[in-house]
C-alpha cells in the first residue's frame, strides 16, 4: 500500500477535531490535537483516541490513568492548529482547568468527554488509547470540521 495514497484515501473522511489532554506526572498539563477520536462502546460508554509514538504527549498519555477529549468548535481553530504545532507550551494563555478525572479541560469546547483509561493497545506506529467515559458536558455551537487536508465548518 502506497503511504501517499493512504492518507488521501482517509483525508476524505470527514471528521471533527478535538485537542486530546492528560495531566502530566510532573503536574504539567499536555495535549495533541487528535481527529482518530471514535466512540466505541454504550454500555460501558468508552470512546478510543490514537497517539502517535513519537508524539511528544505519548509519553504522558501512557502513563497517564484518565484523559479528556475536548471536541473542538467551529471558533477554536487556533487551538487546533497550536496543539498539532512544535509550540514550546501549548497551554500558555489557554483557558483551562482540571477536570473530574484529573485531565485539562478547554474552556469553551463545543463538547469534553472525561474518561478514565482502560486500555493501551499497540497498533502499528500509534497506540490505541481506550477511556471509559466518567463525565460528559456539551454547550450549544458548531464543530470545527478538518476534510482533504484542511479545515472547515458546517454549512
Ligand atoms: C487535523 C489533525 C489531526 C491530527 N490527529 C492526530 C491523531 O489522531 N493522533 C496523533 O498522534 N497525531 C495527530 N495529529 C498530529 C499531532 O497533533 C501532532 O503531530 C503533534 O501534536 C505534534 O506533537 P509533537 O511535536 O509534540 O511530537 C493531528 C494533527 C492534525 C493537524
Amino acid at each position: 500500500m502506497d503511504a501517499a495514497e493512504f492518507r488521501h484515501a482517509c483525508g476524505v473522511f470527514a471528521t471533527g477535531i478535538t485537542v486530546a489532554t492528560v495531566m502530566g506526572r510532573d503536574g504539567k498539563p499536555h495535549g495533541l490535537t487528535a481527529n482518530s477520536f471514535c466512540s466505541v462502546s454504550l454500555h460501558p460508554p468508552m470512546v478510543l483516541v490514537c497517539v502517535a509514538h513519537k508524539a511528544s504527549t505519548h509519553g504522558p498519555f501512557a502513563a497517564a490513568s484518565s484523559f479528556a477529549i475536548n471536541i473542538l468548535s467551529e471558533n477554536q481553530r487556533e487551538l487546533s492548529v497550536r496543539f498539532a504545532s512544535s509550540h514550546s507550551n501549548r497551554f500558555e494563555g489557554v483557558n483551562w482547568r482540571k477536570g473530574e478525572c484529573g485531565a485539562p479541560v478547554l474552556d469553551d469546547s463545543l463538547a469534553v468527554l472525561e474518561c478514565a483509561t482502560r486500555e493501551r493497545i499497540a497498533a502499528g506506529d500509534h497506540t490505541i488509547f481506550l477511556g471509559e467515559v466518567r463525565q460528559a458536558t456539551v454547550k450549544d455551537g458548531r464543530p470545527l470540521v478538518y476534510f482533504g487536508g484542511g479545515y472547515g465548518e458546517l454549512k
